[in-house]
C-alpha cells in the first residue's frame, strides 16, 4: 500500500470540458462551440509563424521583451507591467498559485468561466460561487460574499458564457470595496469585441489590487497556439514572474503573437464583422422566439423555453452539422451558447433553428 496522495483540492477538480469538434457520421461540420475566430489568424501572423519555424533549434527569449514592447505600443501600456503566458489560462494560473492557498477563498460568479473554480482547487483554496443578477455579475453580491479569507475575485468582463458585461463604474466600485488582502482579476478574453473598451487598463493603472488578463485565442484567431498576457502593478508582475517558467512561450508563439497584434486592420475587420453578424443572428433568433441578452462578445447565449427544448435543439443542430455549446454545467440548462461564425454559418444556424422551432425536423 502506498501513501501517495495528491495535494488538497486536486481531487475536487471537475475536468474542463472543451467544445466538441466532431459529429459522428456528419462530414460537413461547422464548429460554433469554442468561440474561435471563423476567419483564422491574420495572414501576416501565419507568415510570421512560418518564418519562426526556421529557428526551432534556438531557445526562445525568456523575458518576451519584443512581444511585451509590441503590447505596450498597441495597447498603450507599460511593457514592464506585462506578463505573457501559455494562453491567458496560464496567467490566471500564475495568479491563483501566487496569491491563494489552503484556507483562502477565491470568489467567482454563478455563471463564471469554469477555469476559476478549477484554479482555486488546484492551489488548495476554496472556490466561493456568488449569485449573478439575471446573468450579469452582481457587484453588491460579490462584496457581501467577501470575508477575511478572500484573496482573489475572478470576473470575466465581458463574461463567458453569458456575453454580458458590467461598466467601468461597477468594476471600480468592486475594486474599491474589496478587503485589503484581495485582488480583482478582470479577465478580458473578449475585451476586443467591445469597441472603445480598454479591458480594464485604466483601472489597473489607478489601483494596486487589479489585474487584467487578455488572450490571442479569440479575436486574433490563435487559440491553437496558446498565447495570453496580463497587465498589473509592477509589484504583482514581479511576483507572477517568479512562478513563470523561463521558456514558457516558444519562438513561434512569440513571433506570431507580435505579428497578429500589429495587424490592427485585420483585428478591426474581425470586430466589425462579428458585431454585424452577432446583431443579425440575435435578431433572427428573436424573430423565432429565441431570446438572448445583448452580447459584448463573439457568441450569443440563446435562451430556450426549458432544458428539454435546448437539448432537443442541440441534438437537431448536430444532425445538421452544427456544433454549438450546451451550458448546463454553467447553471444555464435552458441555454445554448452559439459562436458567431462567418456569414454562411450564421445563416445555417438561424435556418436550422427556424426548422427546429417550426417542427420541420
Ligand atoms: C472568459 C475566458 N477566460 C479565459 C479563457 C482562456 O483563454 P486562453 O485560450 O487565452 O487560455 C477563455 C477561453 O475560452 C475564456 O472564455
Amino acid at each position: 500500500m502506498t501513501k501517495i496522495t495528491p495535494q488538497p483540492g486536486i481531487m475536487e477538480i471537475d475536468l474542463y470540458v472543451g467544445g466538441a469538434a466532431h459529429v459522428e457520421g456528419v462530414s460537413d461540420v461547422v464548429k460554433l462551440s469554442s468561440n474561435e475566430n471563423p476567419y483564422g489568424p491574420s495572414p501576416s501572423a501565419s507568415a510570421a509563424a512560418r518564418r519562426a519555424s526556421y529557428e526551432l533549434h534556438r531557445y526562445p527569449s525568456t523575458d518576451h521583451a519584443e512581444l511585451r514592447a509590441a503590447i505596450g505600443e498597441i495597447h498603450d501600456v507599460d511593457p514592464e507591467n506585462v506578463i505573457c503566458g501559455v494562453g491567458s489560462d496560464e496567467v490566471l494560473q500564475f495568479i491563483a498559485q501566487s496569491y491563494a492557498g489552503p484556507g483562502d477563498e477565491v470568489i467567482y460568479t454563478e455563471h463564471g468561466f469554469s477555469m476559476y473554480p478549477i484554479l482555486a482547487h488546484a492551489c488548495g483554496a476554496t472556490p466561493v460561487k456568488v449569485a449573478e443578477k439575471d446573468r450579469v455579475v452582481d457587484v453588491d453580491a460579490i462584496l457581501a460574499a467577501c470575508t477575511d479569507k478572500t484573496r482573489i475575485v475572478f470576473i470575466a468582463n465581458p463574461a463567458n458564457p453569458t456575453g454580458t458585461m458590467i461598466d467601468l463604474d461597477a468594476c471600480t466600485r468592486l475594486a474599491e470595496g474589496l478587503p485589503a488582502e484581495a485582488l480583482l482579476v478582470l479577465d478580458g478574453a473578449y475585451a476586443e469585441f467591445e469597441a472603445d473598451y480598454d479591458g480594464g487598463v485604466s483601472l489597473v493603472e489607478r489601483r494596486e489590487n487589479v489585474i487584467m488578463t487578455r488572450t490571442f485565442s479569440k479575436i486574433y484567431g490563435l487559440g491553437g497556439l496558446r498565447i495570453g498576457w496580463g497587465y498589473a502593478p509592477r509589484a504583482i508582475i514581479d511576483v507572477l514572474n517568479r512562478v513563470r517558467q523561463p521558456f514558457n512561450l516558444s519562438t513561434v508563439q512569440l513571433a506570431t503573437a507580435e505579428a497578429a497584434l500589429r495587424d490592427t486592420d485585420f483585428m478591426e475587420k474581425c470586430r466589425t464583422d462579428n458585431e454585424r453578424l452577432r446583431c443579425w443572428l440575435a435578431t433572427a433568433l428573436k424573430d423565432l422566439g429565441v431570446e438572448s441578452d445583448p452580447s459584448h462578445t463573439n457568441f450569443i447565449l440563446a435562451r430556450f423555453a426549458n432544458q428539454n427544448e435546448a437539448d432537443a435543439c442541440d441534438a437537431y443542430l448536430k444532425t445538421q452539422g452544427l456544433i454549438v455549446r450546451k451550458v448546463a454545467g454553467y447553471g444555464l440548462p435552458n441555454c445554448l451558447r452559439i459562436t458567431i461564425g462567418d456569414e454562411s454559418s450564421c445563416r445555417r444556424v438561424a435556418h436550422a433553428i427556424g426548422q427546429f422551432k417550426r417542427g420541420e425536423t
